[in-house]
């Protein structure tokens, strides 16, 4: 890709089905948003991308200004159309010239490397507007992609406005668009709404373009699951599964095992190390999560996002991690939570450890820092901000509210009474 492209994600729509107080696009799939997805997915060769926005717009804007330096929102009211919506951008793309990439917020499967593939085919096939197309054996509610005797692409039609004989048709718009701005751009003033909906079709580009000698085409999509698109809770929950399922293929394919991918579930933005044992039950979610080789992870564990986990570690079962580095050989095995924290290497965490990371009071996060060789007893409360310096010792049942010097033993637990002959 040598031409400058800058994308235009569509998200003004209401999502009515999802029943729902926040946006359909910040709907989540493992800790992470939908338009969150469709963002990372453009944003290594996107110079820039418009989100058209348009129902609860404020909200949408605060997240793509808080999250993403690189795009940012363009409100769309009312809401007349997807051509309407990608006409919304027209003023802020006046003298471009590279390539446009049009696609949905809340289609959150497609993956990178499918739309660098898509504009590149664009390229290579000298077109000037090239649409995405895929297979569906039930084409149900997707507009149709209508070819010539000879296999050109003539125009999409919307199921509503189909006749019998295009609604047979399989091959469907997945809604993904690749176009020399350029050339394209002029059609925008001219989409009508005189069709069965009422609405601005981006999908009437198609014939304008034919109208005006310019070239287009269509590229299938393999993998159809990649346009997969969120309507409901039913359709978040499949795209889940599939993601899940995704991501599990591709960790094992790479020396990972998953002992029951059933129930086993990993966000795509956690990478983890050959050698790796993932047994049953565990949840990581969230983004940035790295694991290194030859650890041992649940059953049962959770993990939230930002971790970082060196090789040969032991996360058990029941235990919590969120924001924290772990060095090499040190094992939490049980019942524990560790938040906001860095620990070294050949730390021992006792059953039932706790990192009070949180004071609910000031509503302030602090960080617990356990260098290498500590040794944490059992039900142990670490209160942070607090560090325990290297090869330290923490007896069982204590709450550390100091820092423990090096080679220390820190202990708060009340002095032991037996009474003998007590029950009599
Ligand atoms: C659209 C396509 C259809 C394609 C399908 C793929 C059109 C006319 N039809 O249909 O050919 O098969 O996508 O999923 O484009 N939106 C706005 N502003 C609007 C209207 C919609 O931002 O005024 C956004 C929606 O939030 C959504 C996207 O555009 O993210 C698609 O709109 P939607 O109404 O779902 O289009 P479909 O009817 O599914
Ligand atoms: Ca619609």
């Amino acid at each position: 890709m040598v031409m400058e492209i800058k994308s235009v994600i569509l998200a003004a729509g209401k999502g009515t089905r999802m029943k729902s107080e926040t946006p359909k696009v910040l709907h989540k799939i493992f800790d992470k948003t939908l338009l969150g997805y469709v963002l990372d997915s453009v944003k290594s060769f996107s110079k820039e991308a418009f989100v058209i926005v348009g129902h609860k717009a404020e909200v949408v804007t605060e997240f793509v200004n808080k999250n993403y330096s690189f795009a940012k929102t363009v409100l769309q009211t009312p809401q007349l159309g997807t051509g309407h919506a990608v006409s919304m951008v027209c003023p802020q793309l006046e003298n471009f010239d590279g390539l446009v990439l049009i696609l949905c917020g809340d289609t959150p499967l497609v993956r990178e490397k499918t739309l660098k593939k898509f504009v590149d085919e664009h390229i290579a096939s000298g077109a000037d507007l090239s649409v995405m197309s895929t297979i569906f054996e039930n084409p149900a509610n997707y507009g149709r992609i209508i070819r010539r005797a000879n296999g050109a692409l003539e125009k999409i039609v919307e199921e509503k406005d189909a006749t019998d004989t295009e609604k047979a048709v399989k091959e469907i718009n997945a809604g993904i668009y690749c176009m020399n701005w350029a050339k394209i751009k002029p059609a925008f003033s001219q989409l009508t709404s005189s069709n069965a909906q009422g609405e601005y079709y981006l999908t009437d580009i198609i014939e304008w373009a034919n109208l005006q000698g310019l070239s287009v085409q269509a590229s299938v999509l393999e993998d159809s699951d990649e346009i997969y698109g969120i309507n409901s809770r039913e359709n978040l929950a499949t795209a889940t599964r599939l993601m899940n399922q995704r991501k599990l293929h591709e960790l094992m394919a790479n020396g990972v095992t998953i002992v029951d991918p059933a129930s086993t579930w990993i966000s795509q933005d956690t990478e983890i190390g050959s050698d790796t044992v993932v047994f049953p039950g565990t949840y990581i979610e969230g983004s940035n999560n790295k694991i290194g080789k030859n650890c041992k992870i649940g059953p049962f564990a959770h993990l939230r996002g930002d971790v970082e986990i060196a090789d040969n570690v032991k996360i058990g079962n029941f235990v919590e991690v969120k924001k924290s580095k772990i060095g090499e050989h040190t094992n939490a095995c049980h019942l524990t939570y560790i938040g906001d924290s860095e620990l070294g290497a050949n730390i021992n965490i006792g059953a039932g450890t706790i990192t009070a990371n949180y004071n609910p009071l000031t509503k302030v996060k602090s960080k617990t820092v356990l260098k290498d060789n500590v040794k944490i007893g059992s039900n142990t409360v670490l209160v942070a901000p607090v560090t325990v310096e290297e090869g330290a010792n923490v007896g069982a049942g204590s709450v550390i509210t100091k820092n423990v010097p090096a080679r220390a033993l820190a202990l708060t637990r009340g002095v032991l009474k037996v009474i003998e002959g007590w029950v009599k």
